[in-house]
């Protein structure tokens, strides 16, 4: 049996974060027998927000085959143009057409192409996207042709979103991991139809913040209902989380799975940030 194994990386935060993922990618990716990587780097940008085309070089140079977003990807204009010259970074593909770049792309390895759908949830998040069901669903259609290897990365709020998605695509599509919450979910599994599945696949970013960025003037915020500056925190720990899953490439299929979650104490992080 033939397989590939592909590791996804969820929401990267910042300086931290990619300082983070420089430092320890090529050991798990060497651990772990790893084939492809996505990334979700929606929050890689210097404020924790965006990306930038320098950054998403950045993670290509680093081993990544495919970057996702999600709601962040707007934040910097300067991506605007890579989006539609490249697809190898993707934002959510239900939002409207006209929008810069596309919600899907293939990419080769060990011979094999592996099709990639990243789309955005609607429940607690901006409802006038289009529907993430059909407009998956339109996209595996799309997709068949070229691949039976299909990975989804869902960026949404609500675990019963990125379930249902998840559920009503098994056996359709290889895996589908959630984005979006940063904070890692226990429940990777293999569906009943061969889907690989976890609600959401955290974080790379420093372990006591609140997702990623500095927690005291959130705190203060819900304290006080007052505007306050975000920045990005930088302290050690700093986790890195993700899961790999292993498909057979003559069915589709997943047929094992695994969550990484690494931890760095002692971080060195760099003080500025230039993207
Ligand atoms: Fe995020
Ligand atoms: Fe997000």
């Amino acid at each position: 049996m033939t397989t590939i194994r592909v590791l996804f990386i969820g929401d990267v935060v910042g300086l931290t974060g990619r300082t983070m993922f420089q430092k320890h990618i090529d050991r798990i990716r060497q651990t772990h027998a790893i084939d492809a990587i996505i990334v979700n780097g929606e929050n890689s940008g210097s404020q924790g927000r965006g990306i930038t085309s320098r950054i998403a070089q950045f993670f290509k140079h680093n081993g990544a085959n495919v970057i996702t977003t999600g709601n962040h990807i707007w934040y910097n204009r300067e991506i605007y143009s890579y989006l539609d010259k490249n697809t190898d970074v993707l934002r959510p593909a239900n939002f409207p057409r006209s929008s810069p770049g596309v919600g899907v792309t293939t990419f080769s390895c060990k011979g094999y192409e592996i099709g990639v759908i990243n789309v955005q949830g609607r429940v607690f998040m901006r409802d006038l996207l289009e529907c993430p069901f059909r407009t998956v669903e339109s996209l595996i259609t799309y997709l068949k042709d070229k691949t039976n290897m299909i990975f989804v990365d869902f960026h949404a709020e609500t675990t019963s979103e990125k379930m249902g998605l998840a559920y009503y695509l098994d056996g359709k599509i290889s895996g589908l991991v959630g984005t979006h919450t940063h904070i890692q979910t226990a429940d990777e599994r293999i569906l009943p139809g061969g889907t690989g599945y976890i609600t959401d696949l955290g974080m790379v970013g420093s372990l006591n913040s609140m997702l990623g960025m500095q927690k005291e003037p959130i705190i203060h915020n819900f304290l006080t209902q007052m505007p306050v500056k975000f920045s990005v925190d930088t302290s050690s720990p700093v986790v890195m989380s993700g899961v790999w899953m292993e498909v057979d490439v003559s069915t589709g299929k997943t047929v094992a799975i695994e969550r990484i979650r690494v931890i760095d104490d002692a971080l060195e992080v760099g003080s500025q940030d230039d993207e």
